[in-house]
């Protein structure tokens, strides 16, 4: 199965993926994670994307797409794959199509994640982050067990460099000007599948499940 998750900043698309690749066992490829990788190695897009992340500006197309076309190219994506927040321009949708054409494959389905403006400054403020296995909590609406240590292997938590008011502010401008003009481009085609965001984390997961069962 072949899907991509859309949905403005900290509407869940990470929180949900983890969740959907296991049940669907298909590699998750969140280019936000690529960069924050790549500028945790200091690489040369890690340095270049870095200025942009910052910001909370979109990095440019060319190296985006680049990242996505080289991770689709992998073994693992033969079976299908989850994008979590590619694409979000226009011509970044209009790459992926390309590189879809030429591997002979199709959309499956657009799942759009909706959550409203206001509730999501609060979720990204308070979101923390493993720094060793990438599992993310919110301090209160998914908690640890433990303040500011993971659940799952003990690493310490910690808040995105990005994750502060000023750059969230500027994460939802680029979201409005240029990625939501792709819900109309995916809803043309009937790829485009609405899920209520705003519900409990388990209660979307179901949702999510269910449509792709359906
Ligand atoms: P990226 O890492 O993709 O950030 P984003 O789009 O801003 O989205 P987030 O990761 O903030 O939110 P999310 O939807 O994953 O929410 P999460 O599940 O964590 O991109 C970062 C930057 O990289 C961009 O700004 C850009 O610069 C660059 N970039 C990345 N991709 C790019 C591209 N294609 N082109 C150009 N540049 C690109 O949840 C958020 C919080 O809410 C968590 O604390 C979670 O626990 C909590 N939560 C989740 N679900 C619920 C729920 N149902 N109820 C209550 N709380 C919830
Ligand atoms: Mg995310």
């Amino acid at each position: 199965m072949n899907i991509i998750f859309m949905g403005p900043p900290g509407a869940g698309k990470g929180t949900q993926a983890a969740v959907i690749v296991k049940e669907l066992g298909i590699p998750h490829i969140s280019t936000g994670d690529a960069f924050r990788l790549a500028i945790k190695q200091e690489t040369p897009i890690g340095v270049k994307a870095k200025e942009f992340i910052d910001q909370g500006l979109l990095v440019p197309d060319d190296v985006t797409n680049g990242i996505v076309e080289e991770r689709l190219a992998q073994p693992d994506c033969e079976k299908g794959f989850l994008l979590d927040g590619y694409p979000r321009t226009l011509a970044q949708a209009e790459a992926l199509d390309k590189m879809l054409a030429a591997m002979d494959r199709k959309l499956d389905h657009v799942i759009n994640l909706k959550v409203d403006r206001d509730k999501l400054l609060v979720r990204i403020t308070g979101r923390r982050i493993c720094r060793t296995c990438g599992a993310t909590y919110h301090i209160v609406f998914n908690p640890p067990k433990q303040e500011g240590v993971c659940d799952i292997d003990g690493g310490e938590l910690y808040q995105r460099a990005d994750d502060n008011e000023e750059s969230v502010a500027t994460r939802l401008d680029e979201y409005g000007n240029k990625t939501a003009p792709l819900l109309a481009y995916y809803g043309d085609r009937n790829l485009l599948r609405d899920i209520d965001g705003e519900q409990g984390i388990d209660v979307v997961s179901q949702d999510i499940v269910s449509l792709l069962r359906g």
